[in-house]
Formats: structure tokens, C-alpha cells, sequence
């Protein structure tokens, strides 16, 4: 299967440095047998789409969107209209959403199907808090999580969705998830997917997130079961985003 690396900006760069990182990133040297997005701010899409002219890597991915098609909706981005920038992946239930917005797992599930339906692929975002770790409850929360988001999605044997299993307690604090860790977690969602899609599951790639950059990026994807990484601090930095994606790779 092959890997995946998306760079998660979050509330980062408005369209004039979205425009001048996508500039620098298309001079950084990328390894060709892995794909790579940048989900941008809404608000960016369009100046990274025109910085990247003709080049199509980096994809373009979304942060968040809605569920309806259009409408009474104030604030709101349909998928459709993420569509017109060529947007090819869309994050769904990211924890800081579902933390600072109320995003509950019902929202997370009409989102990811709305992505699906517009031709998005979408990004769904897993993990437990802190507590429910050392309580020992991270399992459950994450089935839980992901059976909801994964109730309306339809597997045509195309990978319905992308799996990111994202440990709130090891976002932005360089608390990074033990591989070893993350492998048990990854093969746990792994078998929610087959129970779900069957044969269709075989080619849902499960990423991880959480305090990834360019030194322990190798050591994740070299872990069976790990699919790529969500990065969020570590994509900030075009260059230090173009070390990590050849990081990547070479392990
Ligand atoms: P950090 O890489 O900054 O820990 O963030 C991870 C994340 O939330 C990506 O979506």
C-alpha cells in the first residue's frame, strides 16, 4: 500500500504564506513512491492551488467541511465547493475540533460521508485523551470513535476513507506515541475496518499522528501497520516538511 504523509497547517497561514510555502516546498526534492497533501485553511486553498501551477504534489486537503450539500448553513464549506480547488482529501473529527467545537461523533460521521459523496476522500481522525489511557479505556474510545464515523460509509472496494489514529495527548506536546504503542492501535482499528468492509479494508491506509517529525517520521513508517503520518508542528517549515517526507521514506 502505499504510504501517505499529510501536513496539517491547523490555524496557520492565510493565502499570502500559503502561497510563499507552497513556492518553497515545490523546490524541495520529494520521494516519488509516496503521496503527499497539505490541508491548508480554507481560506488558502485558493493561493496554494495557484502556487502550485501544473504540479500536483502536493495534493490539497481540507481541514473541515460540512455535511449538507449547500444551504441556510452561515460559515460553512460543502465539500462541492472544496471540489473546485481540486481538494483530494478532507480531515474529518480532528480532536481539536471535536475538544474546541463540540464535534461529536454523529457530526464526524455526516461529514465523512459528505466528503465521500463529493469524490473527497475522507481523512478520520481517532484517539484518546490522557485520562482515558491511564484508565485504560483507550481501546474502547477508539472503537467507539470509529465505528460511528464509519456507520454511513460505503467500501465499493475502493478505500472508502482514510484512518488517522491520533492520540490527543501526543498532539503538539512531543509526547510522540510509542510505534509499538501505535502498531497495537493501528491493528485494532485494522480489524474494525475488515469487520466493516471486508476485502475493501485491504486498501485503507491507518496513519498516525501526534509529535511526528522528520527524526521519528522513519521509525512509523517503517512499523508494520502504519500507514503514513498526520503532522502538524513539523509542516510548518516548508523545508523541514520536504526533510521529513524524504525521512520518510528512506527507512
Ligand atoms: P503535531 O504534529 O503538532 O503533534 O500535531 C498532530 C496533529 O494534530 C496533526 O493533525
Amino acid at each position: 500500500m502505499k504510504k501517505i504523509l499529510i501536513a496539517n497547517w491547523k490555524m496557520n497561514y492565510g493565502p499570502i504564506k500559503a502561497g510563499a510555502w507552497v513556492r518553497a516546498f515545490r523546490r524541495e526534492r520529494l520521494p516519488k513512491d509516496v503521496d503527499i497533501a497539505i490541508a491548508v485553511p480554507h481560506i488558502s486553498l485558493a493561493a496554494a492551488r495557484a502556487s502550485l501551477g501544473r504540479a500536483s504534489i502536493p495534493a490539497l486537503a481540507s481541514q473541515n467541511s460540512f455535511w449538507a450539500e449547500e444551504g441556510p448553513f452561515t460559515g460553512e464549506i460543502a465539500p462541492a465547493m472544496l471540489v473546485e480547488f481540486g481538494v483530494a482529501y478532507g480531515l474529518a473529527g480532528h480532536s481539536e475540533r471535536r475538544i474546541h467545537l463540540g464535534e461529536t461523533d454523529e457530526m464526524v460521521a455526516k461529514k465523512a460521508v459528505a466528503l465521500q459523496k463529493a469524490g473527497i476522500s475522507p481523512v478520520i481522525c481517532v484517539g484518546e485523551n490522557a485520562l482515558q489511557r491511564k484508565k485504560g479505556e483507550a481501546n474502547k474510545v477508539v472503537r467507539t470513535q470509529l465505528q460511528a464515523a464509519l456507520k454511513d460509509l460505503v467500501g465499493d472496494g475502493r478505500a472508502p476513507a482514510i484512518i488517522a489514529y491520533e492520540p490527543v495527548w501526543a498532539i503538539g506536546t512531543g509526547k510522540a506515541c510509542a510505534p509499538e504503542d501505535a502498531k497495537s492501535m493501528h491493528a485494532l482499528i485494522r480489524g474494525i475496518l475488515e469487520k466493516k468492509f471486508g476485502k475493501t479494508a485491504d486498501n485503507i491506509r491507518i496513519i498516525y499522528g501526534g509529535s511526528v517529525d522528520a527524526r521519528n517520521v522513519g521509525e512509523y513508517l517503517s512499523t508494520t501497520g502504519i500507514d503514513g503520518a498526520l503532522v502538524g508542528g513539523a509542516s510548518l517549515d516548508p523545508r523541514n516538511f520536504g526533510l521529513l517526507c524524504r525521512a520518510a521514506v528512506i527507512a
